[in-house]
């Protein structure tokens, strides 16, 4: 019964990719259990580079069976143009399995998104633009369309209008916008109808009965723990749960079924939209970070906001998610630094601070307290063995695996898919 979760520690954009398509061949299934088409993996194959938003990671593995679980929301339009873009590089997407029970992002959601963003102004979340919260919204209201719903024209009709009741008022009564035809949106939506139904499965009972097979399956979170809707940074998150929990409920797999959770953990910080970030840098550190780091988001094409490691962050992934494993990625984006400083608590109000606040004011107030570890200067992307690593750099990777609770089983060194050091084995 070997289920895997993977999961971003920080903010998302650790380098999930790359550790689940390190899995992807000894894996059987590969799930996503939350999110949409915000998420942004890439991942390099070879000389091949995919940047894959909405669709699983396996989707590049042959032998594995690709995912959208229950809790994914889905823009048909963002699915199909994906599988094609696969298809046309030669990819075979035929095995790809979609819930009937996933929500579907609809046009007008994507539009709510946007003007809603608009409307907050400088209080605005920062959101990628692609109806994420809108359509969880609707979902939690009860008025959310499914995947299946595709599949009957009178009860699709009767729930397009349903969601378009109230929201039409806000759109033309405070958004001062055009009020969005039903028709039109339920034509459209049918048009995916046929070309999605080849996925449509009841994928809950496939993933159970896959691990009473005693498959491989690995449950892959989009966004990072510190953007969940319970646990994050609220309310500078995303709609979702990508914490661990959220692998149960977003796939339909008990507790019980869980093995292990790794947790992908950047070698420094990083953040897109807005909401607090105590180790930001607005100094040429910050600037060399995303420049050697690549910072920019896969999704959205925005400038990342880059910082230092935050242990205090860790620590509280490790618990949130029952962390039992991290995988170190982006350690090379570190050398060349004389010392690297690392946050290890915070001051708040004058007051040292080891874990998390709960308060949003505290965590709005939390200034960094920093150890300066020993850089390194030697080029670290050939390394295949913790031993191979410089000294110093052996030093930080034992330094945070003490601060953030949990062991390093495998270190990123560099974005080619051969290019980790493997510590413990993941299976
Ligand atoms: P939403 O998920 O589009 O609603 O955006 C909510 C917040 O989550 C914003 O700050 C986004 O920048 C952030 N976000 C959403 N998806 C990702 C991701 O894959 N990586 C990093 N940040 C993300």
């Amino acid at each position: 019964m070997p289920a895997l979760v993977l999961l971003g520690a920080q903010w998302g954009d650790e380098g999930k990719g790359k550790a689940t398509d390190l899995l992807g061949g000894s894996v059987d299934y590969v799930v996503r259990y939350q999110g949409g088409n915000n998420a942004g993996h890439t991942v390099v194959v070879g000389d091949q580079k995919y940047a894959l938003h909405l669709l699983p990671s396996g989707i590049l593995s042959p032998g594995c069976t690709p995912v959208i679980g229950n809790g994914v929301v889905v823009d048909p339009s963002v699915l199909l143009s994906e599988l094609s873009g696969l298809n046309e590089r030669g990819v075979d997407t035929s095995k790809l399995l979609i819930s009937g029970n996933a929500h579907i992002i609809t046009p007008y959601n994507v539009t709510v998104d946007k003007v809603t963003e608009r409307f907050l102004g400088k209080r605005k979340i920062g959101t990628t633009g692609r109806g994420i919260g809108p359509t969880y919204a609707d979902k939690i209201n009860r008025v959310g369309i499914r995947v299946q719903d595709l599949y009957d024209e009178s009860i699709l009709t009767q729930k397009v209008e349903a969601a378009l009741d109230v929201k039409n008022q806000v759109l033309t009564k405070l958004f001062n916008r055009r009020a969005i035809a039903v028709d039109q949106v339920v034509e459209e939506l049918l048009d995916y109808a046929e070309k999605i139904k080849p996925y449509v499965a009841d994928t809950v009972l496939i993933l159970n009965q896959a691990l009473d097979d005693d498959k491989v399956v690995l449950f892959e979170g989009g966004q990072g723990t510190l953007l969940d809707i319970d646990h994050g940074t609220y309310p500078f998150v995303t709609s979702s749960n990508p914490t661990a929990g959220g692998a149960c409920t977003g796939a339909g797999v008990g507790p019980t079924k869980i093995s292990r959770v790794i947790g992908i953990l950047k070698a420094y910080t990083t953040r897109v939209g807005s909401g607090p970030f105590p180790t930001e840098l607005f100094d040429e550190d910050g600037e060399a970070l995303r420049r050697i780091g690549g910072e920019r988001g896969v999704t959205t094409g925005r400038d990342r906001r880059c910082g230092w490691f935050d242990a205090v962050i860790a620590r509280y992934a490790t618990r949130v998610n029952g962390l039992t494993d991290f995988f170190l990625t982006k350690l090379d984006v570190l050398t060349g630094w004389e010392q690297i400083p690392v946050c290890v608590a915070y001051e708040i109000d004058g007051e040292r601070v080891e874990e998390l606040p709960y308060s949003q004011t505290d965590f709005h107030h939390a200034k960094p307290v920093y150890e300066y570890l020993p850089g390194w200067q030697e080029d670290i992307t050939k390394a295949k063995t913790f031993a191979d690593l410089p000294k110093n750099a052996q030093g930080y990777v034992k330094a945070l695996e003490d601060m953030s609770g949990a062991p390093i089983s495998a270190i990123g060194v560099g974005p080619g898919r051969d290019e980790t050091i493997e510590i413990n084995s993941f299976l």
